[in-house]
């Protein structure tokens, strides 16, 4: 038997009050049918479709290979979106159909494949998963006969008061026999409140044939579906605390997971400390033993063994083992922190390679600019690289000092240990051991704190 899937996903999720299609809204750094792609991976389907809407392009181009797409030219309901899908399969004789909406990244591929495994067993003509929840409002209910078999799925806004009351809902998660639900999808007809060919009325049909049909329970919170930007909030949070269990299980120590924001792609080591208001996202990497937080923003940056980082906002850049990065820093695309180097309170990086335990500990902006190994930056030192038209390269070598409040003009060279004087202006080369100073001569007048009182008391007897 070959597993095809359709994956529903042409809604218009008007309940989202979102331009973007529903099931691209991302979780934990997933759009919601990636989710579900992943989840649908765990077993080997010989074919996976999305079924999208015209206007899903941008859905469309985000799909991976080896996922079709098919589009339902007009939203007419679940029932028909499947349909669309089964045309796309062609024949389907000896084949099941496992059809999955798009709109539940909480869904694990244990239960998927468990639900593949039943419907094998049983040799039913659908197995579906269903769950009790406290609230089903807005789900459909599933209704059983007096034997305790399925006998069909009301949806809410058809249901009645006793069917209302029912808590076992359908998830919306199936797998049918491809045959069967071909000629029961025929049967099926718009005469309900909504006007649409639901894909669950198939299951009052399969009842009436006296047809098999097994329910899988599955807890509540796997199966929600995300229809409003509240659920997918609450679903994110879930998403966040499976993530964050997973990593502390792995030896990760977070001082509190619920103020903790880790994306899917993330990779942590043994040993990491994470502190509260730290979010990591892209591909970020974090290196054993580090730490980082309170408070921190990292994407697609890498973090080095027992490197710290806090307070700080970092993209695209890397920090080298055992660096010391912050507190109030941003670096910024390109940078390059290397081994036990330091970029310490309100300092900003771009493009800037740090060499191994060079200091740049307060107050700087440096922009496209190499420093080498052992160099000392001061307070309030600037790489000055841009004219208005053009970037341009500072390069501070080994073991130079950049006195106070330098402006480095570039393009501009740094010799080896050279030093340069606070408050300098630097727009020439400076050679090897030597020191550079640009500033007018000191001039003392002395008198003059008295003569300025003496002056002011005037003022005031005159006035
Ligand atoms: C559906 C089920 C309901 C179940 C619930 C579980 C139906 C009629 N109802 O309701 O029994 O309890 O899921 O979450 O199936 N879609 C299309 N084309 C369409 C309509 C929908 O592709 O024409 C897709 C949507 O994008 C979505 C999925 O099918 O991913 C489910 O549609 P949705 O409108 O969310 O159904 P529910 O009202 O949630
Ligand atoms: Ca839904």
């Amino acid at each position: 038997m070959g597993v095809r899937v359709a994956v529903l996903a042409a809604g218009q999720g008007t309940r989202m009050k979102s331009s973007l299609p529903k099931v691209m809204h991302r979780v934990a750094g997933r759009t919601m049918v990636d989710w579900v792609l992943r989840a649908v991976g765990a077993i080997e389907a010989a074919e996976i479709t999305v079924v999208t809407s015209p206007s899903g392009t941008e859905l469309r181009d985000a799909l991976s290979v080896g996922v079709a797409s098919c589009i339902q030219e007009e939203q007419l309901g679940t029932g028909h979106a499947t349909q669309v899908a089964l045309t796309q399969f062609g024949d389907l004789a000896g084949d099941a159909v496992l059809v999955v909406p798009g709109d539940t990244p909480l869904l694990r591929s244990e239960t998927i494949s468990e639900l593949v495994a039943t419907h094998v067993a049983a040799g039913a003509a659908c197995t579906m998963l269903t769950t009790h929840m406290d609230d089903p409002t807005g789900y459909g209910r599933v209704i059983r006969s007096g034997d305790g078999s399925v006998a069909a799925i009301v949806e809410h806004r058809d249901a009645g008061p006793d069917q209302l009351a029912v808590d076992e809902i359908n998830a919306g998660i199936y797998i049918f026999d491809g045959e069967l639900l071909a000629a029961a999808l025929g049967n099926v007809s718009r005469d309900n409140v909504q006007g649409e060919y639901y894909l669950p009325d198939v299951l009052a049909i399969f009842a009436a044939e006296g047809r098999r049909i097994e329910a899988v329970l599955a807890e509540a919170e796997e199966v929600a579906g995300v229809n409003s930007q509240t659920q997918l909030a609450q679903v994110a949070k879930v998403m966040r605390g499976r993530i964050n269990e997973e990593w502390m299980n792995r030896g990760v120590w977070m001082a509190d997971p619920d103020q903790v924001f880790i994306e899917a792609g993330v990779q942590l080591s043994p040993g990491a400390c994470i502190y509260p208001g730290v979010h990591l996202e892209g591909q970020t990497v974090v290196g054993e033993g580090a730490r980082i937080g309170p408070d921190t923003y990292i994407l697609d940056g890498k973090v080095g063994s027992n490197a710290h980082v806090w307070y700080g906002v970092v993209r695209q850049a890397e920090i080298g083992d055992g660096a010391e990065v912050g507190p109030y820093v941003s670096l910024r695309p390109g940078t390059v922190l290397q081994a036990n180097s330091k970029a310490g309170t309100f300092v900003e990086m771009k493009n800037a390679v740090i060499g191994e335990r060079s200091k740049v500990p307060h107050l700087a902006y440096m922009g496209d600019v190499e420093v080498g190994v052992g160099a000392n930056v001061g307070a309030g030192t600037i790489t000055v690289n841009y004219d208005g038209y053009e970037k341009h390269r500072t390069v501070i070598k080994d073991g130079a000092k950049i006195g106070s409040d330098t402006m480095l003009v570039a393009p501009v060279t740094i010799g080896e240990r050279a030093y340069t004087g606070a408050g300098s202006t630097i727009s020439r080369d400076v050679s090897d051991g030597a020191l550079a100073i640009e500033r007018s001569q000191q001039k003392q007048i002395p008198g003059y704190a008295d003569r300025r009182e003496e002056r002011n008391r005037r003022k005031l007897e005159e006035s």
